[in-house]
């Protein structure tokens, strides 16, 4: 047995009828996780207004926050931790943090000054450019450790951001690697330059990367002009988003898409969202106030698709055999895909 299946998934429950069952890491609604810069005394005074308001805010720690700034970033986490009311720790909005990566000079002092400070805030601490289960191991121990002296009686979870070749390659193990573990999201950008694939952009497609269709053929079978030849955009990320999908599924933790850089697009960050939400992710980064409002509407299922679902399970009956509805098949397979729009919707509500 992989050391990190444990006897109680080798004797998994026969379950007819249900969908696999997700995780131990109990579910809290994540759709929009909505970064700020701690350093930054702007963004900081909106965060108590936000409370409510969107599932997670983030103190972002990390790239993006100038190398002059770490500590003031750091100290002014701690500053809104210990201030915000209804932030963290069971509050109506969790408080995450991304802290620098484990190859900086900043990471350590970063668990050492939040968990004695806020641990008992921090819901779940967002690891970058994790490169395998060593990565995790470290910050599972030091949370352990930090934990017991600040005499915490709950565990900070672990999050890791996939944006390394050898992260990508390292996926499955990255999310067994702690009972910690409570999801991944994508890095495009660093991925990218990771990998030396050729774009710019943060998240998102690229006109570059296309399908052609076939030329049209005349009647007399000549290929017609190239212009007449339609293009398809393709995403770049499907890839990487479908293999994070499979490995957080098999470990019961949670698949998140990550930035999306374009922020005036919002049409096109619509898309890359719900790509990700119909592939199985449960959330997003928000790096602006507007990208909060198309993450919690794409992450939420939509009410014509968990009407449709519920009629699937009513008719379902006992949850075996096949029925027609609207001239299609359903069997326990669909019931099981309604299944997942359902507890969604009900999680949602809760
Ligand atoms: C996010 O951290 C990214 O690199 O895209
Ligand atoms: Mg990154």
């Amino acid at each position: 047995m992989p050391a990190s299946q444990s006897a109680k998934d080798f004797f998994r429950p026969l379950a007819v009828g249900a969908p696999t069952p997700l995780t131990e890491i109990p579910f809290r609604p994540s759709r929009a996780i909505h970064f700020f810069d701690p350093s930054n005394p702007k963004m900081a005074a909106k965060i108590p207004a936000m409370v409510g308001t969107v599932d997670v805010l983030l103190g972002n720690l990390e790239d993006a926050v100038k190398a002059d700034n770490k500590v003031a970033a750091r100290e002014g986490l701690v500053r809104i931790g210990q201030e915000t009311e209804g932030l963290g720790g069971g509050g109506p909005t969790q408080l995450w943090t991304r802290i620098n990566s484990l190859d900086s000079p900043w990471a350590l002092d970063d668990l050492t000054t939040l968990v004695p400070a806020i641990g008992d805030r921090l819901d779940v601490v967002m690891v970058p450019k994790v490169q395998g289960a060593e990565d995790i191991h470290y910050v599972d121990r030091l949370l352990a450790q930090l934990e017991a002296r600040a005499g915490l009686d709950r565990p900070i979870l672990v999050h890791a951001i996939l944006e390394t070749a050898r992260g990508v390659a390292n996926v499955e193990e990255i999310c067994g690697a702690s009972p910690r573990m409570q999801g991944l999201s994508l890095g495009p950008a660093d991925l990218a330059a990771d990998r030396r694939m050729k774009t710019t952009r943060v998240g998102g497609g690229h006109p570059g990367y296309l399908v052609r269709q076939d030329p049209p053929i005349d009647e007399l079978g000549v290929a017609q002009v190239e212009a007449a030849r339609a293009t398809h955009q393709q995403d770049l990320w499907h890839y990487t988003i479908a293999r994070m999908v499979d490995a957080c599924a098999m470990h019961g933790i949670y698949p998140y898409y990550g930035p999306f850089g374009d922020i005036a697009d919002t049409v096109a960050c619509e898309d890359q969202f719900r790509n990700a939400f119909l592939l199985g992710c449960v959330g997003t980064w928000s790096l602006h106030p507007k990208q909060i409002a198309i993450a919690n509407r794409v992450f939420s299922p939509s009410v014509e698709d968990v009407a449709h679902a519920r009629r699937v399970a009513a008719a379902m009956g006992d949850g075996t055999g096949a029925v027609m509805l609207d001239g299609k098949m359903e069997d326990d397979a669909s019931l099981k895909q309604c299944l997942v729009m359902v507890e969604l919707a009900e999680q949602l509500a809760a």
